[in-house]
């Protein structure tokens, strides 16, 4: 069984890729600091393994410990890097704190790739870096844009960072996966999105209002130029989105890149409107949400969602889930997430 490092492994992306990588045959290990994450989220991904899951409680900005890591594990594989400051709003408030621990943590894990002789990164990258682009929808090609946020550029950057050291290091292969809108939960439920910071993102605080978490929320925006005029945002299932990185791994792997850094945008493809989501989730659990209708928020593009015919065609990832199934499994892990918080 290929050793895989899940670096960001009990976040929320990382938990349920974590799932999938054993679901498929691999060995995964995490590194996670529980910076945005709770060290309870290790029982949860320990039932599903049903084997007590390995994590190595690290900052991977520290590269001592990171070391250890690798030292330790001299069979691994590959490294999944999602390990990351992930707020939009965070970041504009707090940019020294992203370009530290985005860079330097990706950095470290690098340079421990070198010494350590490990030739596989997937990197976790996002939407974020094309910006506001106006054309529809995005390619791969499309080029960077203006980046909206420091989060976005630490983005920018982590990929530039990837393609220097590709170029540097002929033998080394990197995937560098852009994600639109991840949402929902393992079906399961004893997994979900539970970060230590505020969310700021649409679906749990829908989740939230509805189970009385919040008394309401407010749609930002119904002036802009869509079919509603909400804005256009592409959800894409955490389990879809988790077993795009088994996908990549196995594409790395087996030796299907063409190039040795290439680049997949993880969407549906098609474009939900955030009206459209709110309408879902009332038909799909029978809740009827409290929420307004409000002024649009700074820094929110009006349409983005994703051309997806290069992962479907050269990753051969198929999402399966759409955004009823989103909103359910978001619900389930909303009614089933407060073990998360007992004391033990
Ligand atoms: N929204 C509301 N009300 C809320 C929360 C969100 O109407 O209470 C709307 C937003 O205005 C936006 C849509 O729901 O139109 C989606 O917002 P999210 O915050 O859930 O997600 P974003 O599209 O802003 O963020 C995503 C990724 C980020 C990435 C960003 C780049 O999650 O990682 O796209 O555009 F940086």
């Amino acid at each position: 069984m290929s050793k895989i490092l899940v670096a960001g492994g009990c976040g929320y992306i990382g938990s349920h890729t974590v799932i999938d990588l054993n679901d498929n045959g691999f060995n995964p290990i995490s590194a996670d600091d529980f910076s945005n994450s709770h060290e309870r989220m290790v029982d949860g991904i320990s039932t599903l393994l049903e084997r007590p899951h390995v994590n190595y409680r690290v900052d991977l900005c520290d590269m001592d410990a990171t070391e250890r890591i690798f030292e330790e594990n001299p069979d691994i594989e590959a490294v999944i890097h999602f390990a990351a400051h992930i707020y939009v709003p965070e970041s504009v408030d707090r940019p020294t704190k992203y370009y530290r621990n985005n860079l330097n943590n990706l950095l470290n894990v690098l340079d421990c790739c070198e010494k350590y002789g490990v030739k596989n990164l997937i990197f976790s990258s996002s939407c974020a870096v094309y910006g506001n682009t106006k054309v529809l929808p995005v390619t791969e090609q499309t080029p960077f844009g203006e980046a909206e946020c420091p989060y976005a550029r630490t983005k920018q950057m982590g990929e530039q960072i990837i393609r220097d050291y590709c170029t540097a290091h002929p033998e080394f292969n990197a995937v560098l996966l852009r994600y639109f809108n991840p949402a929902g939960s393992h079906e399961s439920s004893k997994i979900g999105e539970a970060p230590i910071l505020e969310n700021t993102h649409l679906v749990p605080i829908i989740t939230e209002v509805a189970i009385g978490h919040r008394k309401s929320m407010t749609v930002f925006g119904t002036d802009y130029d869509t079919r509603d005029g909400s804005c256009v945002r592409d959800f894409i299932h955490v389990m879809d989105l988790a077993h795009a990185h088994t996908k990549a791994v196995e594409f790395l792997l087996h030796k299907k890149n063409d190039s040795n850094c290439e680049v997949f945008n993880l969407g549906m493809g098609n474009g939900v409107t955030v009206l459209e989501a709110i309408n879902a989730f009332e038909n799909v659990t029978g809740q009827s949400l409290n929420y307004s209708l409000g002024e649009r928020r700074a820094g929110d593009v009006a349409a983005i969602y994703a051309d997806t015919r290069n992962s479907r065609e050269k990753l051969g990832w198929v999402p399966k889930r759409d955004i009823n199934d989103i909103v359910k499994s978001a619900w389930d892990w909303e009614n089933n997430k407060t073990w998360l918080y007992e004391e033990v």
